[in-house]
């Protein structure tokens, strides 16, 4: 079933994610055309959802997998007024948003794996991929986007992924509505969005860290051709995940893939 643009229209009026909506049956990615859109003046809190990306862009130019009618695809344009140096935040804060929004579904169950995966039993429901443009020193618009597993069943994954990823719908064992999700999403997001620009990161930041699995264990995480290994202690103020290696040395890394080695 479509999602009901009417509807969503309805519930998202006036609010400050979501008062403008882009809605598209197939689209190559929402993130490209939340660019284009951003560059053309777009206002904050403008919302692309898709149906289908034929183009669908994963985090490490990797593909996201993103069938027709299935799950949710969307971006949201951001202007935050704070410094450049704070942008990562905000896919932090989307993180803690996202996990907050699958708990009503999966209660206890979302943990979040560094930078901005959303995970249940381990396996990856939910992933963020967020977009920068600068304008001198400051950041002219941000786009976040972000691809949840929704009502897609084990094994309509491809196989590469069966294994490692998982929907609500298998975690529930019942199809979910994916207007309710993504109106609770965008509700999540302002929340934590306004909590960022209000009162800064603290708070985000340890709501990301009660809901993490990988602080207090082993992990490695690899960028490019170097990979980093040791214990995941913290989180830094620009959203770095923060590392103590085996040589008692406190590493901050910045990007990357991680990987939980030991509990
Ligand atoms: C990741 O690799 O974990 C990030 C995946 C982000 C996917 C979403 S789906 C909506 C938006 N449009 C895209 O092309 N990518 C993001």
């Amino acid at each position: 079933m479509k999602i009901n643009q009417e509807d969503l229209k309805q519930n998202l009026a006036g609010k400050l994610i979501g008062h403008r909506l882009h809605y598209y049956e197939s689209i190559d990615s929402t993130n490209e055309e939340a660019f284009r859109l951003g560059v053309q003046g777009a206002p904050e809190g403008t919302v692309l959802i898709a149906e289908s990306q034929s183009a669908g862009k994963g985090r490490m130019q990797r593909v996201w997998y993103s069938p027709d009618g299935a799950n949710i695809y969307t971006s949201i344009i951001l202007r935050p007024t704070f410094e450049t140096s704070r942008a990562s935040q905000i896919s932090i804060a989307v993180g803690v948003a996202v996990a907050e929004t699958i708990d009503y579904y999966c209660p206890g169950k979302a943990r979040l794996k560094w930078p901005n995966d959303v995970l249940i039993g381990g396996k990856k429901v939910c992933g963020i991929l967020a977009q920068m443009k600068m304008s001198v020193s400051a950041i002219d618009f941000v786009v976040v986007g972000i691809g949840i597993n929704v009502n897609m069943n084990h094994q309509e994954f491809p196989l590469d992924i069966q294994e490692i990823a998982t929907s609500l719908a298998v975690e529930t064992g019942r199809e979910i509505s994916r207007l309710e999700v993504i109106i609770s999403l965008y509700e999540n997001f302002t929340k934590w969005y306004m909590t960022l620009q209000e009162c800064g990161f603290e708070s985000v930041r340890q709501k990301w860290l009660n809901l993490s699995s990988m602080i207090g264990k082993t992990v490695s995480v690899m960028f490019r051709e170097e990979t980093t290994s040791g214990k995941a202690v913290g989180m830094d103020e620009d959203g770095s995940l923060i590392i103590l290696t085996a040589g008692n040395e406190t590493v901050k890394i910045s990007a990357g893939d991680a990987t939980i080695l030991k509990r």
